[in-house]
């Protein structure tokens, strides 16, 4: 999961009314979209942590994306990753070597949404299965990314800025796209988990793997140098 952290908006909550505020307003954004699914049975399932063996796997290609083991799995990532609070999850990270992917690029979340045209910086909640990316530029792009498989800790890391990618579907419809931005990062990151990589195997400098908590040490150093340079 790439960690995209709505609850920055939402400090002046404690912790336990953030989570619910949090959950139920993922919740009316899910049953709100058009292509809503049937939600009826879902779970929340334990997320493999870095070390685990699954999480180094190259996953199987999914060979009906259409089949009802599918759906309930793609049910219950969903579940899963708003329960955490996450912009996308990867089947492998709940324990099923399989090439699924769901995410979601939101427009809070893009920094320049108005970028090149026919590259969307957004992108609503997509279920992508059998997944296959072609980078589209030699231009990397740094940004903060977290994962629920390496919990309390986020990294600087590069990642190509544009992209196009495609997939399928539940409904075995393909799905064809180009990304930039956060749209194209979230995507480079679930994909990876389906090759067995977790994002600090992408960093190229590991100065910038911090604690969560000691983030702020960070955003403090970089004020005080741009206020150094306004002066
Ligand atoms: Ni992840």
């Amino acid at each position: 999961m790439l960690g995209y952290r709505l609850s920055r908006f939402l400090g002046q909550y404690d912790a336990d009314m953030a989570a619910d505020i949090l959950k139920n307003w993922c919740l009316e954004r899910l049953y709100r979209l058009p292509c809503a699914f049937h939600i009826a049975v879902m779970a929340i399932r334990k997320i493999a942590r870095m070390g685990h063996p699954i999480l180094r796997k190259v996953a199987d290609p999914v060979a009906d994306p259409t089949a009802p083991d599918v759906r309930l799995l793609v049910e219950d990532m969903i579940e899963t990753m708003i329960d955490a609070d996450g912009a996308g999850l990867a089947a492998p990270q709940v324990y099923e070597s399989k090439r699924i992917v769901i995410f979601q690029a939101p427009p809070e979340a893009a920094l320049n949404p108005d970028g090149e045209e026919g590259y969307d910086e957004t992108a609503p909640l997509t279920v992508l299965i059998n997944p296959e990316i072609s980078i589209e530029t030699q231009d990397h792009e740094n940004g903060w990314e977290g994962c629920l498989s390496v919990p309390g800790l986020r990294g600087l890391v590069p990642r190509p800025l544009k992209l196009s990618y495609s997939g399928y579907d539940l409904s075995g419809q393909r799905i064809a796209r180009q990304a930039r931005g956060f749209h194209a990062r979230v995507v480079l990151h679930e994909c990876d988990h389906l090759d067995g990589i977790l994002y600090p195997q992408r960093m190229d400098d590991l100065s910038k793997l911090v604690f969560d908590s000691e983030f702020k040490h960070l955003v403090e150093a970089q004020q005080q140098a741009a206020d150094g340079s306004a002066q």
